[in-house]
């Protein structure tokens, strides 16, 4: 495709969003933007770039900042994988790089929580190695493009579309054609009704041609998510209230949350209450709506338990810490006990 790159440059250079981390060659800032990115959408994002920017203006004020504050910073982005592995990552950059972000794929990769999109992504942008991205976005527009049947979803499918990338980008500005096949793909060439008549690429593409472009990108069966569902007991003696942190390799690690109780499929409210009543001797005064939170491979079910004591100190679990409430805010707690709280 011999004019792709001057037409999808083009088309950036008229209609990209300005975005702060696009103003910049700083490789530190680039990965942060790309790792707050990751699962986030530009507009949720923007403002979490923005305070990391603000608050760790290099490498090595991350690196020295306690885990407990990177993650309240990133509170309300799920996730959090993602602020521990930028934490880690950014104590070995202060140690072993001395602070200097490393400018070579094969460093960049080794880094936790970059994988070939990412360090893809930071080589080409901040330091303009030749390397293509392949995101979500990168799949739709060459799926469409050579209106390509294999699934993204699978091993042939990322080898398909990898030398695809590869091939349109050549020699040409790799930081420049990345970010434009990104942005053609958020703004443009979108999942639903994408507007092929005004397209600077429609003379080129396929599944314009075969009428597929609502079949593309194709994908392979999804998987079925788990259910589960969770009991919070939010005790609260008028003061205090416990908190336990999450240490189990599972969902929400290192985050803090009300004492957990875990049910299986099916049991009723009036089944738990009775539990928790024989469990605690103390009766809860109430308890909230059901509260449905979804994750990849996860759905969540969960009430919380309103008691307005504390149950005998015998019956406290070791892993619980008293809590004044109103400190509660310097505690991360998992995105759906904060929509409780602010629902509350
Ligand atoms: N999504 C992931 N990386 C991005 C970037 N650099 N600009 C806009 N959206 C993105």
């Amino acid at each position: 495709m011999a004019d792709f790159h001057l037409l999808i440059a083009d088309w950036y250079r008229q209609n990209a969003r300005t975005l702060p981390w696009r103003n910049t060659k700083n490789a530190y800032f680039i990965w942060l933007s790309e790792i707050i990115l990751q699962q986030t959408r530009v507009n949720q994002g923007l403002n979490y770039f923005l305070k990391f920017q603000n608050n760790y203006p290099t490498v090595k004020h991350l690196a020295d900042a306690s885990e407990q504050q990177v993650l309240a910073d990133w509170q309300g982005l799920g996730y959090y994988s993602r602020a521990r592995n930028l934490h880690f990552a950014a104590k070995i950059v202060a140690s072993e790089f001395d602070g200097v972000f490393p400018s070579s794929f094969d460093e960049i990769k080794k880094l936790k929580g970059v994988g070939d999109y990412t360090a893809s992504a930071i080589a080409s942008f901040a330091f303009d190695l030749p390397h293509a991205v392949v995101d979500g976005n990168v799949f739709r527009v060459l799926s469409r493009l050579y209106d390509v049947e294999t699934p993204i979803d699978t091993n042939e499918g990322k080898k398909i579309f990898d030398s695809l990338a590869k091939d349109l980008l050549g020699n040409n500005p790799p930081a420049i054609h990345n970010q434009a096949i990104m942005e053609f793909g958020a703004l443009h060439c979108v999942p639903a009704n994408p507007n092929c008549e005004i397209c600077p690429l429609v003379s080129q593409c396929l599944a314009f041609k075969n009428k597929t472009i609502s079949e593309r990108p194709q994908k392979r069966g999804k998987i079925v998510p788990k259910n589960r569902y969770f009991h919070f007991l939010q005790f609260n003696d008028g003061k205090n209230i416990f908190l336990e942190k999450r240490i189990n390799k599972d969902i929400w690690q290192h985050l803090f949350q009300f004492p957990l109780i875990e049910s299986g499929e099916g049991a009723t409210i009036e089944e738990i209450k009775s539990r928790l009543i024989e469990k605690y001797k103390i009766t809860p005064i109430s308890v909230s709506n059901q509260i449905k939170h979804i994750l990849t491979h996860q759905r969540i079910y969960a009430h919380v338990w309103r008691f307005n004591s504390f149950p005998n100190e015998d019956l406290w679990d070791e892993n619980w810490i008293k809590v004044d409430s109103n400190d509660l805010i310097n505690y991360p707690i998992p995105r759906l006990l904060d929509r409780y709280l602010l629902e509350e």
